[in-house]
């Protein structure tokens, strides 16, 4: 399992993202391709952004009864992605459904990693709406690991959090982080932020960066500047 920065292309167009894929000469970057692209552009946008050499991390956060989140994972696994996302909220069963759905007929499969509690959740939320008592960084690890009990290859977290999540679920279970910021930038709404550098330190397998390098002038330098810190 390679370490690898990862662009969130939180476009609302396919041509928005194209002009921006165009400026990768070189190195072509793992792309992050979210519901508002997909959903306005529809599983082309997969094939498209393939058929340009990038791997996909489709994050579309499925969550639904097991049946049917099965033969949907079916549908994007043959899109052939290379990592794809569920809320464990779903259940042991839904994330072992899923599993089962992406499993190609060769035995080969996309990545398949959890979202535990989403970060705009509040302490507050989990109380009074979701009626869950236990403290937030209990039911995030305790859902981390029904993740790794059920199979799966990773969680969505904090580069904060990276380093609990391999002590309690092992150094192979992948932890895939945004809130990624660079030490001289503009910080915008994420709050629980590392810089490349302090997430690879950290132990994060995957970093997940958008707008410091999609709004940045120069975004490949900005993407080229994560991987020397993250990677290289
Ligand atoms: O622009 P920025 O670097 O903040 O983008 C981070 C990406 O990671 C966005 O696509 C955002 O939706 C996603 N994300 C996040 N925090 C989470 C889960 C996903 O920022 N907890």
């Amino acid at each position: 399992m390679g370490k690898d920065v990862i662009v969130a292309c939180d476009f609302s167009s396919a041509d928005d993202l194209f002009v921006f894929l165009d400026r990768f000469r070189d190195r072509k970057p793992f792309v992050k391709i979210g519901m508002e692209l997909f959903y306005a552009e529809g599983p082309q946008i997969v094939r498209a952004v393939k058929d340009r050499g990038h791997k996909i991390f489709l994050d579309l956060k499925l969550h639904d009864i097991p049946n049917t989140v099965k033969k949907s994972m079916r549908v994007l696994s043959s899109l052939n992605v290379d990592m794809t996302n569920i809320h464990a909220a779903g259940t042991s069963a839904m994330m072992r459904a899923a599993l089962e759905g992406l499993t190609r007929e060769d035995g080969t499969r996309p990545l398949l990693i959890a979202v535990t509690q989403l970060t705009s959740t509040g302490a507050d939320a989990l109380k009074d709406e979701l009626l869950i008592d236990r403290p937030m960084d209990e039911v995030v690890m305790s859902y981390a690991k029904n993740a790794k009990l059920s199979g799966l290859d990773g969680v969505v977290c904090s580069p904060l959090e990276a380093a609990v999540v391999h002590g309690s679920c092992g150094g192979g279970f992948i932890t895939v982080t945004p809130g990624v910021r660079f030490a001289d930038s503009d910080v915008g709404d994420q709050k629980r932020i590392m810089t490349p550098a302090q997430a690879k330190e950290a132990g994060s397998d995957y970093i997940v960066v958008g707008r410091p390098i999609t709004a940045a002038d120069d975004p490949v330098a900005a993407y080229n500047r994560c991987v020397e810190e993250f990677i290289d």
